[in-house]
């Protein structure tokens, strides 16, 4: 790896403890005003310092972070598709590498649809954007997607996808939680982070998704919903961030979180 390739790496995947807290906030890309991200500045203000760097889209970037008080960017590069759309799996490449080094990012992100009509364009593409990753000394994190198909959501498939993923290039791999995730891990050679995915039945149930995932060999999380989707997006965020960096136990980390709703109130919630 190249320094500057390692150099941006190091600034999501953090070399103190080899892992990563990614907050994710790119949904709108093909979801639109989802909720409790309508209003993506005021979503993240709070949650940006546990953060180690943030998923964004260059619209989202522009229009609401501040670029003197920031984090590390992991700018997704890959869209053109909405949740009312035909198909989620036809993502094209929506960001030029220019626009990517104008904007001073550490890494591009792309969706992967493994085994989809578009399995063909969008790998193609993965391909793509790691030689101009390579060229430019920029990492790219592969996501592996399943659009609205949840339940493709198992170790052979998710072990297939990251594998590929890798062996195209990708420099670490972003995909979901499943039963034997350590086969997921132990197949792919390069790290792999995980999504939350959609919100969980309970706080708790997020909180041991990051600890099992951590426990069987994760390099991090790369969390949105189940962040800021909680009525307490403070204490949830604070609590993986432990997890993540400081192999907080899930019991601890129970506790630890419902401390940290006593400092930090629910979130009104708007009908
Ligand atoms: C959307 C994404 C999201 O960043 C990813 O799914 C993580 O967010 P969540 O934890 O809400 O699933 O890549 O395609």
């Amino acid at each position: 790896m190249d320094w500057g390739l390692k150099n941006r790496l190091a600034q999501i995947i953090r070399p103190e403890t080899g892992k990563a807290v990614m907050l994710a906030v790119d949904h709108g890309y093909f979801l639109g005003p989802v909720s409790r991200l309508e209003n993506p500045a005021k979503t993240i203000a709070p949650l940006m310092q546990y953060a180690d760097s943030l998923m964004i889209t260059r619209g989202a970037l522009r229009a609401c972070v501040d670029p003197l008080r920031t984090k590390p960017i992991v700018l997704r590069v890959s869209g053109g598709n909405s949740i009312v759309g035909k198909d989620l799996s036809d993502e094209g490449l929506t960001v030029s590498f220019e626009d990517a080094i104008r904007l001073n990012v550490s890494a591009v992100a792309i969706s992967i649809y493994v085994g989809t009509d578009h399995e063909n364009r969008t790998l193609t593409n993965l391909s793509k954007l790691v030689d101009e990753g390579q060229r430019y000394g920029m990492p790219v994190l592969a996501v592996t997607a399943v659009g609205k198909e949840l339940a493709k959501r198992d170790a052979r498939y998710l072990s297939l996808c990251c594998r590929i993923a890798a062996e195209l290039g990708a420099h670490f791999v972003k995909t979901y939680y499943c039963d034997e995730f350590e086969k997921v891990v132990e197949t792919c050679p390069v790290p792999v982070v995980i999504a939350g995915g959609p919100k969980l039945k309970s706080d708790e149930d997020a909180l041991e998704l990051a600890y099992e995932a951590i426990a069987r060999g994760a390099a991090g999380v790369d969390m949105g919903r189940n962040i800021w989707q909680s009525r307490y997006p403070v204490p949830m965020i604070a609590a993986i961030r432990k997890i993540v960096h400081e192999k907080m136990t899930f019991a601890a980390a129970r506790e630890l979180f419902e401390d940290l709703k006593k400092k930090h109130p629910a979130e009104a919630r708007v009908k």
